[in-house]
């Protein structure tokens, strides 16, 4: 591979933000026809980078080149221009419109009648209809995006790049909420893109993803480049080992905890709702994770909302320590000692403009309301603090300082401060809905050790996770949920993955 193929370098990039050193002379060179994948831990600078290379941000130094041409991005209309294209992980889609009006949006096609200029709806249908066939995707144009699934977005705004002409197509952690089928669509379609000369940089905490896909990998530390190499040359365990600075011989803690009585059950859990859960009875004891698998729509989430009382429950029990109990609000579920950590951040879990210690408490507040008073408002305040604080560094959450908005934090840094804001709230049972999605290696294994914790003092732990290694990693036992039942259930200790795969995909009979 020689310089000539390179169609987008960076070189020597700094990026400073008030407090925060978040790229420290990082360069990369992105080759014609390839997928080069980014890693390095939770606020490693990946997102950072792109940042700049897609005019969101300005380096604070450092060049960048196309075709070996020096240039700059004024902003990311500047960026689309140049042929640089990005996926965002939050994607913005105009609901009321239709599919083929989101992909060409600011660019309608138009034709005159008269003395007017009206759409030309026929010659969109026919542009989208084209760019659908060249990526293989079968979706109708005229279909309004309100009805598609968040992964369908995303592989509009992959067509959406494409339609520009981009060059280089960055997508930072495409398939964190994809189906496995899904995904599969988006790696068809990265190999189109490739035979077709475009470049795509591929941001992703998931190992066995990236050494199928990639050509080459570069990996960041602490916003430095730790180095780049072809992917061939690579396996999981060195990279692990380049993106942490040390080896790291365990992915999962130790485990201590026993098992005693039963904690929570329920019994026939159902919803009216054709596509939801149905006759659901399980229970977990204490001291014991219990891991829930399944694939994307077995309605494990829908399950464990219903159980903390936002999701309607039409027929079934809850008992809490031989109690039934009736959950019927969030703070019905505090109070009965449960927390959810939901999985997806973005929509039910931060809220951006406040700061990290604001988001840390909320979870507590809401059960604590008004129990204050004025005078013991600076106590409150110090405690609060010393709350947070405890969190930050037990988590290792890597954030300039506690009053800091939890906007700027990095993606995986943001979930971890979730995390905090549940455990304060000192529940007896802990749901987790895919907790370590898009957390790196490392604080994965902060992670686990925080659920083993709490599981050998007692609390009854309850993991839903499309990650087989960790179900199999971390659960005492696991159940398998399909298309809103049951299908099985095995010790983890010998379950394996075809075990769980076969239940995850048996329809119940
Ligand atoms: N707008 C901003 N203001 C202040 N600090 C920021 C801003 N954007 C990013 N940072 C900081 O820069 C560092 C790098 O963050 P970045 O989002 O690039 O990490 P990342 O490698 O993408 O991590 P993750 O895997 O968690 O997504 C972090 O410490 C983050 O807090
Ligand atoms: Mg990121």
């Amino acid at each position: 591979m020689g310089k000539s193929d390179v169609v987008l370098e960076m070189r020597n990039i700094d990026k400073e933000f008030p407090g925060v050193k978040a790229l420290n002379h990082v360069s990369l060179q992105v080759r014609k026809g390839t997928v080069h994948a980014l890693m390095g831990e939770n606020g490693a600078g990946k997102s950072t980078l792109m940042k700049c290379a897609f005019g969101i941000y300005h380096p604070s130094a450092g060049e960048i080149f196309i075709d070996g041409e020096k240039t700059e991005f004024k902003n990311t209309r500047d960026a689309m221009d140049q042929g640089i294209s990005m996926i965002h992980q939050e994607l913005h889609p105009i609901n009321t419109r239709s599919v083929m009006e989101n992909i060409w949006v600011g660019r309608v096609p138009h034709r005159k009648i008269g003395p007017i200029h009206v759409v030309d709806e026929r010659k969109m249908y026919k542009e989208t209809v084209e760019l659908f066939k060249g990526l293989n995707l079968d979706i109708d144009p005229r279909k309004k995006v309100g009805e598609l699934s968040v992964s369908i977005c995303q592989l509009l705004e992959i067509a959406r790049a494409v339609s520009y002409g981009a060059k280089v197509i960055i997508m930072d952690e495409p398939t964190s909420s994809l189906t496995e089928t899904e995904t599969e669509i988006l790696f068809a379609i990265i190999k189109k893109l490739k035979v077709q000369g475009v470049a795509i940089i591929y941001i992703s905490h998931k190992m066995e993803e990236i050494l199928k896909i990639s050509d080459e990998v570069t990996i960041m530390r602490d916003g430095s480049l730790v180095g780049s190499w072809i992917a061939n040359e690579l396996t999981q365990d060195l990279i692990v080992t380049r993106m942490v600075g040390r080896e790291m011989t365990q992915r999962f803690p130790q485990r201590h905890n026993v098992p005693g009585d039963i904690m929570l059950e329920v019994e026939n859990l159902t919803s009216v709702n054709p596509h939801s859960f149905k006759g659901v009875s399980f229970h977990v004891k204490k001291g014991e994770i219990l891991g829930v698998g399944g694939l994307v729509g077995a309605q494990r989430t829908e399950l464990m909302e219903a159980i903390f009382g936002i999701r309607k429950i039409d027929s079934g029990s809850i008992k809490i320590n031989g109690k039934q109990v009736q959950i019927k609000s969030a703070s019905d579920a505090i109070e009965n000692k449960i927390a959810l950590l939901t999985e997806e951040r973005r929509s039910t879990g931060i809220v951006p403009m406040l700061s990290v210690l604001e988001n840390t408490v909320l979870a507590k507040q809401t059960a604590h309301t008004h129990k204050y008073q004025t005078s013991l408002r600076l106590l409150v305040d110090r405690k609060r603090a010393d709350d947070t604080l405890q969190f930050v560094d037990s988590l290792s959450i890597k954030t300039p300082n506690i009053k800091t908005q939890i906007q700027y934090l990095s993606g995986g840094n943001q979930q971890k401060v979730l995390l905090g804001r549940w455990l304060l709230t000192e529940p007896e049972i802990l749901i987790l809905d895919e907790p370590t999605r898009g957390i790196d290696v490392g604080a994965k294994y902060e992670i686990y050790t925080i659920m083993e914790q709490l599981a050998s003092q007692g609390k009854s732990i309850i993991m839903i996770s499309s990650e087989m290694t960790e179900l199999m990693g971390m659960s005492d036992r696991i159940i398998v949920m399909c298309e809103g039942y049951i299908s099985g259930m095995m010790d983890g200790k010998t379950a394996t993955d075809e075990k769980i795969m076969h239940c995850a995909s048996s329809h119940r009979n």
